[in-house]
């Protein structure tokens, strides 16, 4: 997965940078050294340049998404070009939680704030991929 459509300025001209990353990665991915490419971070703009040049294309792309942050444009490309997209930071790193509406769905519910986000994600057709270091939130986070 490449994590971000642009360089620091002194690794080059990023356009150039990425290509030729993307070029080595489907070699990789030619020589069965990996099983799948992806993106991460593009929006609409770097993911249709990508598409432009590219051989394989990715088949994945990695972008935030929760309540408070859903890139419609995005998705709707991703789907037109069959590309799955994965929501990272499901619970917006845990900002989101305590928000009045969140609560009182979860509450409606008989859920957790965090087991609303994600399922949020879920019921869009995203998958989520949440991070806790707690066991009993790994638990939770799982049963949506
Ligand atoms: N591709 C990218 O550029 C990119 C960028 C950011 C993140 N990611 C990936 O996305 C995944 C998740 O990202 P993230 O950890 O930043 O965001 P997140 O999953 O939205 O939030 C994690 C935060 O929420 C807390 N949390 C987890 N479960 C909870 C629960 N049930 N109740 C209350 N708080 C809870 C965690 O604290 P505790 O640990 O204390 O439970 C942690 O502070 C990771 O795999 C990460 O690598 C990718």
């Amino acid at each position: 997965m490449i994590h971000f459509p642009t360089v620091p300025e002194e690794m080059g001209n990023s356009k150039e940078v990425l290509e030729e990353t993307w070029r080595e990665l489907e070699k990789l991915y030619d020589n069965e050294k990996i099983r799948a490419l992806g993106v991460s971070n593009f929006c609409c703009d770097d993911l249709e340049n990508l598409l432009e040049i590219c051989s394989i294309r990715p088949h994945i792309i990695q972008s935030e998404f929760h309540p408070c942050q859903n890139p419609a444009q995005l998705r709707q490309l991703c789907d037109e070009v069959d590309i799955t997209f994965c929501g990272y930071c499901p619970l917006a790193k845990g900002r989101i939680l305590h928000l009045d509406q969140i609560a009182k769905i979860a509450k409606n519910h008989k859920k957790t704030p965090a087991q609303i986000c994600i399922r949020w994600s879920i019921q869009n057709g995203v998958c989520a991929i949440p991070k806790s270091r707690k066991p009993v939130r790994i638990m939770e986070n799982s049963l949506t």
